[in-house]
């Protein structure tokens, strides 16, 4: 029988990616950071859309070049359809059809965040039995730069979100605690960097009461603010000499206010297979804290790899695999969308 082979776009933030994946098993993942918006502190997203524009045919054409697949050996195109900014989307899309029509193969939308979580699925050749995939139904704390959510996952498409956060996402906290620190876009690995040589109970800072399954951030991000500016006011180099400490010490907060809800959630619905996914499960503390829990409560953890953690065209192109095995296929009139629903 012929293999399926995938090729995968990710276009929906500020990383042009393509990858191949053939029958479920990586062949190439390739990612090209912008870095035009370091000067602007955050994604500035008509220069993501141009420079996705640039990026996008080299990009495939490496991921083609890795896999060592030719373009008449595809299957199916991938590409991400939402949620996302919607000039780099429809860069990826545009790109996608086109690519579609003119091999006539099957075109696959896929929800940004639906491919964070079945990157749990991405098989590698030189991979040992350890590293399972995770068996349904299983819960995923879903953190990124604009989702933090703890979704049962029932099955490859049928995802019921148990509870979100009613404002900022855990790595949007991540990345105004790194601004108002000073420290560039995107912030989250740098503060996990310092954290690791800082003290986490050198600084309190308070852990929301929200109800049921919800996270909140912003009161956090307040609060962050407000204790930097009345230290700097007594110690101008407050920042300079408590970095790592601070870091520390945020990060712990975010990240016990994450694990407190996944508990929670484990707990309700008696489900042992906990996942985790997206730029914020890079974490080193949230993989740490995430392993330390399972021993105690007995969880089967399932941490993916780091180049599956922030975005990747892996991600969508696994997704477009099960997608095309289910023959969930999409038309040529399709839009992108900027906030699409799980
Ligand atoms: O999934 P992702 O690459 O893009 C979105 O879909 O948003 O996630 C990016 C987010 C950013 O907020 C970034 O600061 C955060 O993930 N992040 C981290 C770490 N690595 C990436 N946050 C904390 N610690 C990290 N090591
Ligand atoms: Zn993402």
């Amino acid at each position: 029988m012929c293999p399926t082979i995938i090729l995968g776009i990710e276009s929906s933030c500020d990383d042009t990616a393509a990858a191949v994946v053939r029958d479920g098993t990586v062949l190439s993942n390739i990612i090209t950071n912008q870095s035009v918006h370091k000067a602007y502190g955050g994604v500035v997203p008509e220069l993501a859309s141009r420079a996705h524009q640039q990026n996008i045919i080299p990009v495939v054409a490496q991921a083609l070049k890795h896999a060592n697949v030719t373009k008449n050996e595809i299957s199916a195109v991938a590409f991400t359809q939402g949620p996302g900014l919607l000039g780099p989307l429809l860069v990826g899309s545009s790109f996608a059809k086109a690519f579609a029509l003119g091999l006539n193969i099957p075109l696959i939308e896929v929800h940004h965040m639906q491919g964070h979580i079945l990157a749990h699925f991405i098989k590698e050749a030189d991979l040992n039995e350890s590293n399972q995939a995770p068996s349904f139904p299983f819960l995923c704390l879903t953190v990124s730069g604009g989702h933090t959510q703890i979704v049962l996952v029932k099955d490859y498409f049928d995802m019921e979100i148990l509870g979100e956060t009613t404002d900022d996402a855990a790595g949007e906290a991540f990345d105004k605690v790194a601004k108002i620190l000073g420290l560039p876009y995107p912030g989250g690995p740098l503060v996990d960097q310092y954290a690791q040589r800082g003290n986490s109970t050198a600084f309190h800072f308070p852990i929301p009461e929200i109800a049921g399954l919800n996270f909140s951030f912003s009161g956090l991000k307040t609060s962050f603010l407000y204790f930097i500016r009345d230290h700097i006011k007594k110690d101008s180099l407050f920042i300079e000499n408590n970095k790592e400490d601070i870091c520390a010490s945020i990060q712990h907060t975010i990240i016990t206010i994450l694990m407190q809800k996944l508990k929670k959630a484990a707990r309700q619905t008696g489900i042992n297979d906990i996942a985790i996914a997206g730029g914020v499960s890079a974490n080193s503390e949230l993989r740490k804290v995430l392993l330390a829990e399972s021993e105690i409560l007995g969880w089967r953890i399932h941490i993916p790899k780091l180049e599956y953690c922030t975005d990747n065209a892996a991600m969508i192109a696994i997704a477009g695999h099960y997608k095309f095995l289910k023959k969930y296929f999409a038309q040529q009139k399709t839009a992108p969308s900027a906030r699409l629903k799980l």
